[in-house]
């Protein structure tokens, strides 16, 4: 018995987590599978409760092979018998989508949309009925655990759904609360985010074997020295320039090149880079919107 291996808080943390409702995942590619198993691995919900809906069978069909979910191509079949719509599409795809399940849904269930861009009112308008809406903005490294989520709650969701859609999230990493106006910049930093960071980590990497490491070398220094940075900020809760300040010995090699990385502006490029990202998701969105 698996509750047998665990300790009593381990189990008490189960209690309050588990959600125990059934969940159809409409689009279960990278995030949508990626969140599935998110749900399935934190013991959300049982597996018989869980619905994967895509277009490809044989996809499919190796997805509930693996994790022994139920599948279907019919999306309203599934909607209907869910509690939970877990819309995972692409932007493109998603009127479509809504346009096919809005007569099966109902106001007692929850929507929540990961797709880009699109806005709430949207969706609501689609459904044509005052239904509970959660947009959220996970990011990439939700597929390994440590994702990056911001959710926003329509004016529908109860504090019960609002529980459960951060439960969701935290299943495959932090999860934060904000208005649905800051998703924008959301998307600029932790959506986006990951590129900037294997831009950092590639870049790193070229260093080390510029300066004569083998690349099999430096890309284990480089990948354990941007993991291992991030979870020092995480953990100790230190502002992350104390923590610089501690690892720049006077007239040292850190601060030289802490230097050469401040001539050339690093701080302003990564500044301006959320902030380019932020502007041109609300242009996408606006296009979107309007399609
Ligand atoms: N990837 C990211 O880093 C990221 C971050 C934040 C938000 N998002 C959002 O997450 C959403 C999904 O992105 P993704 O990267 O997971 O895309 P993806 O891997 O292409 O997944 C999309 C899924 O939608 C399915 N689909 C396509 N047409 C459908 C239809 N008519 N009915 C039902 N399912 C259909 C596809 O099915 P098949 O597999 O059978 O073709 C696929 O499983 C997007 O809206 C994106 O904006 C993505």
């Amino acid at each position: 018995m698996v509750n047998e291996q665990k300790t009593a808080k381990e189990v008490e943390s189960d209690r309050q987590h588990h959600i125990d409702r059934s969940i159809v995942i409409l689009g279960a590619g990278n995030m949508g599978s990626a969140l599935m198993k998110g749900i399935i691995n934190a013991n959300l919900t049982p597996t018989a409760k869980i619905t994967a809906c895509g277009v490809h069978l044989d996809k499919l069909q190796r997805l509930s092979a693996q994790w022994r979910v139920n599948h279907t191509l019919n999306l309203v079949e599934a909607v209907e018998a869910a509690e939970i719509v877990l819309l995972c599409v692409k932007p493109q795809t998603l009127p479509k989508v809504l346009a096919q399940v809005r007569q099966a849904v109902r106001k007692d269930q929850l929507l929540i949309s990961i797709v880009a861009g699109v806005k709430i009112a949207f969706i609501q308008n689609a459904i044509g009925q005052q239904v509970a809406i959660v947009r959220s903005m996970p990011n990439i490294a939700s597929t390994v655990d440590e994702g990056a989520a911001a959710v926003a709650f329509g004016e529908f969701v109860s504090e019960e759904q609002q529980r459960i859609a951060v439960s969701i999230f935290e299943a495959v990493g932090e999860v934060v609360v904000v208005a649905e106006e800051q998703l924008d910049a959301v998307t600029g930093l932790s959506g986006s985010g990951p590129a900037y960071i294997y831009m950092v980590i590639e870049a790193l990497i070229d260093g080390g074997v510029k300066m004569g490491l083998s690349r099999e070398i430096a890309t284990k220094l480089a990948i354990q020295t941007v993991l291992g940075s991030a979870k020092l900020v995480k953990e100790s809760g230190l502002h992350p320039a104390i923590l610089r300040d501690q690892v720049t010995t006077p007239g040292g090699t850190a601060i030289n090149a802490i230097h050469e990385l401040e001539s050339h502006g690093l701080r302003s490029m990564l500044i301006n880079a959320v902030a380019t990202a932020t502007r041109r998701s609300e242009e996408l969105s606006k296009i979107i919107s309007k399609s």
